[in-house]
C-alpha cells in the first residue's frame, strides 16, 4: 500500500515514531525535515548555520530553503514507491508546493495525509521525557519508553542525546508556530479529502494500528 503519506501533528505527537514503525513495515523511507535540517546543522552547511538560530526559537526554515532540500531528497531513487513525510508541509505555500511538485508525476499514487491529535499537556510531558540515539535515531521517552539502561541506546551503545529545543519554553514556541501557520495545513488537506484523523493519546501499538487502518481506507478509495 505504499505511495506518498504525510503525517501530520503538533510537536511531539509521535510523527517521528510512527514514521520509523511504517517505515519498516511497508519498506518505504521517512523523510523527516526535522532530522534533514539536524543533519546541516551537525555538518555546518550554509542551510545548518541559518536554521540553527530559527530552529533553537522553534521558528520555521524559510519555505524556499525546506522545499528544495525536500525536492533533493524526493529525487532519490528509493523514494520512488513512496515514501512518508514527518514535519512537512508545515505552511500553506510548502502544501501548495508540494502538491504541484507531486502532481508532475502522473503515475504516482495521490497524496494521502493523517493527522494525529494529542493534547497540550501531554505533549510537554513527552517533549520534555523524549531522548534519542544521535547514532540510529531510535526516539526513547524517559517516562514511557525509556532504555533499558539509563540514557544509553539499545541497538548501538551510544549515549543518548536530548534535543536542544525540548525545553519547556522553546515547546511553547514550536506549539505556537503550530497554531498559526501548520494548523491551516491540516484544513488544506482535510478539504482536499484524502485526509484522516487519529487519537495519538493512545499506546504506540495502538496509535500504529489506527494509522495503518487510516491509510488502508485512504488506499481503498
Ligand atoms: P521537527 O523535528 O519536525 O519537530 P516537531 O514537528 O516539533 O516534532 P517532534 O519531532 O518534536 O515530534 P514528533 O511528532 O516527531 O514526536 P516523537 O515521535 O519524537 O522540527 C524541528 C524544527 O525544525 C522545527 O521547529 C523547525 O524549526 C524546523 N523544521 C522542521 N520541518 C520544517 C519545515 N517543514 N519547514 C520549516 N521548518 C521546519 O515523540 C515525542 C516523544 O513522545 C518521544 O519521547 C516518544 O518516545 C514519545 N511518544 C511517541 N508516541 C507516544 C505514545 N503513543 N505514548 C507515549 N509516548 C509517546
Ligand atoms: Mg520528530
Amino acid at each position: 500500500m505504499p505511495g506518498p503519506v504525510l503525517l501530520l501533528g503538533a510537536p511531539g505527537v509521535g510523527k517521528g515514531t510512527q514514521a520509523q514503525i511504517l517505515m519498516s513495515e511497508f519498506g518505504i523511507p521517512q523523510i523527516s525535515t526535522g532530522d534533514l535540517l539536524r543533519d546541516h546543522r551537525a555538518r555546518h552547511t550554509d542551510l545548518g548555520l541559518l536554521a540553527e538560530d530559527l530552529m533553537a526559537q522553534g521558528q520555521l526554515v524559510p519555505d524556499g530553503l525546506v522545499n528544495k532540500m525536500v525536492a533533493d531528497r524526493l529525487g532519490q531513487p528509493d523514494a520512488a514507491r513512496g515514501f512518508i513525510l514527518d514535519g512537512f508541509p508545515r505552511t500553506l505555500p510548502q502544501a501548495t508546493w508540494l502538491d504541484t511538485h507531486l502532481g508532475q508525476n502522473a503515475s504516482a499514487k495521490p497524496v494521502v495525509a493523517v493527522s494525529i491529535q494529542v493534547d497540550y499537556d501531554e505533549l510537554l510531558h513527552r517533549i520534555t521525557g523524549r531522548r534519542t540515539c544521535p547514532v540510529c535515531r531510535t526516539i526513547y521517552n524517559a517516562f514511557s519508553n525509556p532504555p533499558k539502561a539509563t540514557g544509553i541506546c539499545d541497538l548501538e551503545g551510544a549515549q543518548l542525546i536530548q534535543r536542544s529545543d525540548d525545553s519547556e519554553e522553546v515547546f511553547r514556541e514550536r506549539m505556537k508556530t503550530f497554531d498559526l501557520q501548520t494548523a491551516p495545513v491540516v484544513e488544506h488537506y482535510r478539504a482536499q479529502g484524502r485526509f484522516q484523523e487519529v487519537n495519538g493519546d493512545q499506546s504506540v501499538d495502538q496509535v500504529t494500528s489506527a494509522i495503518t487502518s487510516a491509510l488502508r481506507q485512504l488506499r481503498s478509495k
